[in-house]
C-alpha cells in the first residue's frame, strides 16, 4: 500500500498465469488495469473489476507498477515494444519462466528505456496465487522490490528477493525446477505399472507422496555433501544406485511400460562408478554433471 491506497497494477499477458495474478490483486482490493494480445481474454477479468486497456501503452501508463507474464523474455519485449516511451521510471516486473540470459538481455532492454526492473519467477501453480504460502522470487533493482513489496506480497506469502543481480530469480528458477519432469515422468512410469496390473493409480498416491517427502528428507544433507565435495559418508551409494538398474527392463517387460527415459540417467550412475564414485554418496553424481575433470 502506498499511504491508505491499494497500489495500482498493471497486468500484461492474461494466460492461465497472468489472469490468476490479476484476480488476486482485484480480489486485495488493488486498482487493476490489464491488457492481452488477445484482448477477449480480459473480458472474464473486467467482469469481476479488472479495467482493460486495449492500447498496450496505455496500460502500462495506468500503474506505477507493471507486472508482465507471457510466455518468455522475448515475447515480453516484442509486446511491449509499442510502450517503450511509457516505460521511463516505471517498476517493470517479469514473472515469466526463462534463462538467466534472457533475463540479463531484459534487464539491459528495459534499463536502457529508463524503467526500474526486478525479475520474478512464481513457483506454483496458478490457483496457488495468492497463498500465504505460495513461493515467489524476485531479484533485480532492490529498490522496486522494497517500495512494492507489500503489493509483491499479495501473489504470495513467501516472497523473497534473492539479491541484486537480476539473473538470481531465473537461475534459481531453473535450478529448482529441475527436479519437475524427472519426478513427473517418474511418477507417471509408476502409475502406468499400476494400471498394468488393473489396479488405480490413486492406490499409490499417498506412498508417492512419503516417498517425496523421504526424497525432501534427504536435500540438506546431499547439498553439504556437494557444497563440501565429500561424498565418503554415503548413506545410499552410487553401487547401490547401479545395481537397481536392471530392475526397469524387468519392469518393462511384465508390464510393457517404457522406462527408456532412464537409461540417460542409468548413463550418469555407470559414469560417477566409473570415475571411483562407486561406494560415495550417489549425491557425487554432481560431479559427473558438473564436469568429467573434476573426478575423484
Ligand atoms: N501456468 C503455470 O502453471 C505456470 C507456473 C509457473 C510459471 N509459469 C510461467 O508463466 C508464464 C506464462 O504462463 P501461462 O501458463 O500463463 O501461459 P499461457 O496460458 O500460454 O499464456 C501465455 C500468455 O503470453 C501471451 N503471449 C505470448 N507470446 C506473446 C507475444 N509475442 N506477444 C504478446 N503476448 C504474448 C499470450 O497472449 P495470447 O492470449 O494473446 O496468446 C498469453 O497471455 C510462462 O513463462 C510460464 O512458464 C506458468
Amino acid at each position: 500500500m502506498h499511504g491508505d491506497r491499494r497500489t495500482p497494477v498493471t497486468v500484461i499477458g492474461l494466460g492461465s498465469m497472468g489472469t490468476a495474478l490479476a484476480e488476486t490483486f482485484v480480489s486485495a482490493g488493488h486498482p487493476t488495469a490489464v491488457w492481452n494480445r488477445t484482448a477477449a481474454k480480459a473480458a472474464p477479468l473486467v467482469a469481476k473489476g479488472a479495467r482493460h486497456l486495449p492500447s498496450i501503452e496505455d496500460a502500462v501508463n495506468a500503474s506505477p507498477l507493471v507486472i508482465t507474464c507471457l510466455t518468455t523474455f522475448e515475447d515480453t519485449r516484442t509486446a511491449l515494444e509499442p510502450a517503450v516511451a511509457s516505460l521511463h521510471g516505471r517498476a517493470l516486473v517479469t514473472l515469466n519462466s526463462g534463462s538467466p540470459a534472457g533475463a540479463r538481455e531484459t534487464d539491459a532492454w528495459a534499463t536502457g528505456h529508463g524503467a526500474r526492473f526486478l525479475a520474478g519467477a512464481v513457483k506454483n501453480v496458478p490457483s496457488a496465487v495468492g497463498a500465504p504460502d505460495t513461493l515467489l522470487y524476485y531479484s533485480g533493482d532492490r529498490t522496486v522490490f522494497e517500495e512494492f513489496a507489500s503489493t509483491l506480497r499479495v501473489l504470495g506469502g513467501d516472497t523473497v528477493h534473492l539479491g541484486d543481480e537480476t539473473d538470481l530469480a531465473a537461475l534459481y528458477e531453473m535450478a529448482v525446477g529441475a527436479t519437475l519432469l524427472p519426478a513427473l515422468v517418474g511418477f507417471f512410469q509408476g502409475a502406468a505399472a499400476v494400471q498394468a496390473r488393473g489396479l488405480e493409480v490413486t492406490s499409490m498416491v499417498r506412498f508417492s507422496g512419503k516417498w517425496l517427502d523421504m526424497i525432501k528428507s534427504l536435500l540438506p544433507v546431499y547439498a553439504e555433501e556437494i557444497d563440501s565435495g565429500d561424498y565418503s559418508d554415503a548413506a545410499s551409494s552410487v553401487n547401490l544406485f547401479l545395481s537397481g538398474a536392471a530392475h526397469d527392463a524387468d519392469l518393462t517387460r511384465e508390464t510393457n511400460v517404457d522406462t527408456a527415459w532412464l537409461t540417460p540417467m542409468h548413463d550418469l550412475v555407470k559414469r560417477a562408478a566409473e570415475m571411483g564414485y562407486g561406494e560415495h554418496s550417489i549425491a557425487a553424481l554432481t560431479e559427473v554433471l558438473r564436469k568429467p575433470e573434476r573426478a575423484a
